[in-house]
């Protein structure tokens, strides 16, 4: 009915008039009456169906070109458009808003466009590492424009005076226990949550013949591994090879095991070892090449790989997953967060309810349902449920990562494993949400209390190196690199340019600037340099990882603080991603893939697993839920 009345509206709109190129303006001038505007509402008037659509405050606010209305009503009266222009002659909003984006880059040009228009400052707001990003995931067309890049940062951009725009962010599955619609799609799997696990498992399911849709509940895609900053780890690939390191799978277990205190369940990770370096071939199938390989918290060898000059996994993967999604057509939906499963008597997984942002509640009817809809590290009040000592600390994760996936399962019975078990990531930088990688550590940063003196193996694993953090004077530390350790990592400079890092030319000014006694840093750094040579470290660092020293100046400090960055908790699944329940069954139809999913990583994940945790198991599970489709 809605989109019915949406298109006898729109249909009778003509098409906007634009000019490539321009920034929109979101502030317009002092309310008149505007020509276009007003014919604009009198023909829909006239057709009789504005009413019940746009309120009638909308209605003289998009005349009038007032604020209330956002981007409808500065483009009705400024810029000579109609609602058609955003809307198209259909008037039908799909929930990933495409017509209205497509409609924004061909007036004003696509992001690469636009970031010239807008090189202002330093912060370019249309230049991230999030890649090919929807227009309206900022600019808001019927509500306030804010900065989604805030959601993590604080950059001082302003795109409207009316203050931030509510994210969706957590969705109150209660809610919903009893939503059902008449409007049915079917499809073979549907995969809900489309960060990497659920790219992967939904390219997967596609290649091996299954119909697939994709749905997300937030604006853009990409979930936490759009944000992975460091490496995927992976035994024996090829790159390894090529380096002559000497690592095995069994070493990659072992280590995993331990790291995870040995509470993992040994049968998962022998599947993310024994996978991992399939998983990276795979990767390189489809124009990934991660062949920068460094060391990684609690590792025995070098098995972080990287881009090549240092750049994040994570955006330079999603971005990839992202084009191939396009290549090969998935369905992919934004703005569709998956409020309620569909169960059958028999407790079997039939589907899922959708609740689209334009199209409202509908049920996908799927043979195969895989979850792959993330963490619960933005959600304060689900970490402090299970850890009180966690309140108040910062995050490391996007603003979708609620935990809602986990209320899904539990209404289809599914068990849950580890909730407790909460990584606190050693180095997050003081004062926003930004991720100083571990891979800083893993090239050879070394790490001082507020006195100039270590005080931990700076790579050790995070549970230990965190808990030594919090245990120093002011709970922070510096991280402190030379311009050679500085070389070896793009992503260093990515910290200058958001404000991150302090440099100064001697470790004596460097230590004026960030207030620590000169003496002491010196002392410590000189101290360092010596275990480089003898490799021999009194915080007994690997002699593996003591290969850089700190001497050539300019020098550099970052502040770092532990926050919440992962948790290892989730569904239950078994070594084919299907999801387990209360009785230790599979749930029949039902896989689960990613940081949603408890066993992998135990009471403690190393870093660089979890993105191969993300290809190994998106993969089986997706294969796996293309096969039971199929049967
Ligand atoms: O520090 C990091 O780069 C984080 C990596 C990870 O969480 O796997």
């Amino acid at each position: 009915m809605k989109k019915l009345l949406l298109v006898a509206l729109f249909a009778s709109l003509s098409l906007v008039a634009c000019k490539k190129n321009q920034a929109p303006e979101e502030t317009p001038a002092p309310a008149q009456t505007a020509a276009p505007a007003e014919n604009t509402a009198q023909t829909a008037e006239k057709a009789g169906v504005l009413k019940g659509i746009i309120s009638p405050e909308n209605q003289k606010a998009y005349s009038e070109g007032q604020k209330a209305a956002y981007m409808a009503g500065t483009h009705i009266k400024d810029k000579n458009a109609d609602c058609a222009g955003c809307h198209g002659e259909t008037g039908l909003l799909d929930d990933s808003e495409t017509q209205v984006n497509e409609g924004c880059v061909g007036c004003h040009g696509d992001l690469d466009e636009m970031a010239e228009v807008t090189a202002k400052g330093e912060i370019n707001p249309h230049k991230s590492h999030l890649g090919k990003i929807n227009c309206t995931a900022c600019h808001g067309g019927h509500e306030p424009s804010a900065i989604y890049c805030n959601n993590c940062h604080s950059f001082d951009i302003k795109i409207s005076s009316e203050g931030q725009k509510p994210l969706l962010k957590k969705i109150d599955i209660e809610k919903y226990k009893n939503a059902s619609s008449d409007v049915v799609e079917n499809v073979d799997v549907l995969v809900i949550g489309a960060g990497g696990s659920g790219h992967i498992a939904a390219l997967t399911a596609k290649n091996n013949g299954a119909s697939v849709i994709l749905v997300e509940k937030m604006p853009i895609p990409g979930g936490n591994s759009q944000l992975a900053a460091g490496g995927m780890n992976a035994a024996e690939t090829i790159y390894q090879k090529a380096l002559n390191i000497p690592d095995t799978k069994e070493t990659m277990f072992q280590d995993t095991m331990k790291g995870g205190k040995n509470i993992s369940n040994p049968d998962l990770v022998k599947v993310l070892a024994d996978n991992s370096a399939g998983s990276m071939a795979w990767l390189t199938s489809i124009g990934a090449k991660l062949s920068a390989v460094n060391m990684g918290g609690g590792a025995t060898y070098k098995r972080f790989h990287a881009p090549e000059g240092g750049a994040a996994v994570g955006s330079y993967l999603v971005n990839i997953y992202k084009d191939v999604a396009e290549k090969e057509g998935l369905d992919v939906r934004l703005n569709s967060p998956a409020v309620k499963l569909i169960v059958d008597e028999t407790g079997a997984v039939k589907g899922a309810v959708i609740d689209g942002k334009h199209s409202g509640p509908y049920e996908i009817h799927a043979k195969s349902v895989v979850l792959t809809s993330g963490g619960f590290s933005a959600n304060p009040d689900r970490v402090v449920s299970y850890r009180p000592e966690y309140t108040g600390m910062t995050t490391s994760n996007q603003p979708g990562a609620t935990g809602d996936g986990l209320d899904l399962a539990k209404e289809a019975d599914a068990d849950f494993i580890d909730m407790k078990q909460i990584q606190i990531h050693p180095s997050i930088a003081v004062g926003s949400g930004t991720l100083i990688t571990e891979a800083v550590r893993g090239v050879g940063a070394i790490m001082v209390n507020h006195e100039g003196n270590r005080f931990y193996d700076e790579l050790s694993t995070r549970d230990k190196v965190s808990a030594a953090i919090l245990a120093q004077p002011g709970k922070t530390a510096y991280l402190i690199l030379d311009d050679n350790i500085r070389k070896s990592l793009n992503q260093i400079e990515g910290y200058f340019h958001l404000n991150l890092a302090k440099e100064a030319p001697t470790l004596e000014e460097l230590a004026k600037l960030i207030n620590v006694p000169a003496e002491n840093l010196v002392n410590t750094v000189k101290e360092y340099n010596k275990a480089v040579d003898t490799k021999k470290d009194k915080f007994d660092k690997k002699p593996q990882t003591l290969e850089k020293k700190v001497e050539k100046g300019p020098f550099v400090a970052i502040e770092i603080a532990p926050g919440v960055h992962y948790t290892m908790g989730g569904v239950k699944i078994n070594t084919d991603s299907q999801v387990i329940n209360s009785k230790n069954e599979p749930i029949p139809n039902f896989y689960g893939a990613g940081e949603v999913t408890g066993g992998v990583h135990g009471a403690n994940r190393l870093g660089g697993n979890s993105i191969s945790e993300t290809v190994t198991f998106g993969r089986i599970a997706g294969a796996k839920a293309a096969e039971n489709a199929a049967k």
